[in-house]
């Protein structure tokens, strides 16, 4: 065969030759490009040739070359685009599923805003067990054995043996502050707490509850008094009107419930505050020597305040819930609405 009868062959060949996947791409190349290839081979052959014949064998040689390099590309190019597959299966003129969005929860919108307020004053964040022992939930905070707080009627125990009890108050994290840490204290203590209480639209068997502490040589109580006005202006705007009223817990001496004016009404009276024009919103006092002694810090020394404020009931007001029970329902109907 003469080396133009195998030009001839091979170009017939890669005529025939049908380039469908890669693998047939990879085939072509090992049979018609690559240096072994039968059709490199042929340039070899060209030094046998007469000098006349050579440049005219060469030339068609180059040719056939050049069409199976050009076959091998476009083949290559289509064949690299087929491999993604841009056609749409899907029908994207149907209407697509809705996932609901998660939303934060009233209740920790409200704490998350009274942590700012208090934390941006030097308050750190403290938190304790929600099982607690009866020291740091009464004995230490100065309740006496027979005080009904302490009753079952109250409180939810879960362990009479040793007095454990889902805590009734965060007063609870003051004591495990003050055993824990020396004077400057300051402290903010957020957390759910559980009372044994028939639920209603009014009460529920837990709620949550913010603690605030601030120990330190010389505290009075004109710098409660500021330091809960200073609060109650951020929360509700400096229009909002203060009153303390004398009130007893075991654990503060003197004791003071604060109302603040009424949000809705702005003080003229309303169902919402009874018509009275104020709003219950915390209790509060100067921290009793017992209980400073009781965590080992010296009365003579050091004195302090502390207070403690419900979230559900602010929320209420705030937003105009008349039902308590809702903030516990996770209906994500009254949820989005926060
Ligand atoms: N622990 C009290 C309650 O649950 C609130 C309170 C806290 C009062 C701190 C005074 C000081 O009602």
């Amino acid at each position: 065969m003469s080396l133009e009868e195998k030009i001839n062959k091979i170009k017939e060949e890669v005529k025939n030759f049908s380039l469908i996947s890669n693998d047939d791409l990879e085939k072509f190349r090992m049979k018609f490009i690559v240096k072994k290839s039968e059709m490199m081979e042929l340039f070899n052959q060209l030094k046998d040739l007469a000098i006349e014949e050579r440049k005219e064998a060469g030339r068609i040689l180059n040719e056939a070359k050049k069409a199976i390099e050009d076959k091998y590309l476009t083949h290559q190019e289509t064949l690299s685009n087929q491999s993604v597959d841009y056609t749409l299966k899907e029908d994207i003129t149907l209407p697509p599923f809705y996932t609901n969005k998660g939303s934060r929860h009233p209740i920790s919108i409200l704490k998350n805003k009274i942590v700012e307020i208090f934390t941006s004053i030097g308050f750190i964040i403290e938190e304790g067990p929600e099982i607690e022992d009866d020291w740091h939930n009464f004995s230490a905070l100065n309740f006496a054995l027979n005080h009904p707080a302490r009753d079952m009627q109250d409180t939810f125990f879960i362990n009479m043996e040793d007095q454990l009890a889902l805590r009734t108050h965060t007063s609870s994290v003051q004591i495990r502050t003050m055993q824990t840490q020396k004077p400057p204290i300051r402290i903010l203590a957020p957390g759910r707490v559980y009372r044994n209480e028939a639920v209603s639209a009014r009460a529920n068997c837990f709620f949550h509850q913010i603690e605030g502490l601030y120990i330190d040589e010389n505290v009075s109580f004109a710098d409660l008094k500021q330091t809960l006005f200073y609060f109650v202006k951020k929360m509700y705007g400096e229009a909002v009107e203060v009153r303390f009223r004398p009130s007893y817990f075991p654990f503060t001496e003197p004791s003071a419930e604060m109302d603040i004016s009424c949000t809705i009404c702005k003080g003229k009276g309303c169902t919402i505050c009874k018509h009275t024009g104020w709003l219950e919103i915390l209790g509060c006092g100067m921290v009793h020597p017992n209980v400073l002694k009781n965590c080992g810090i010296d009365p003579e020394k050091y004195s302090g305040f502390a207070f403690g404020m419900g979230l559900e009931r602010q929320s209420m007001l705030l937003n105009e819930v008349n039902d308590l029970r809702t903030f516990f329902e996770n209906d994500t109907r009254f949820l989005k609405q926060f």
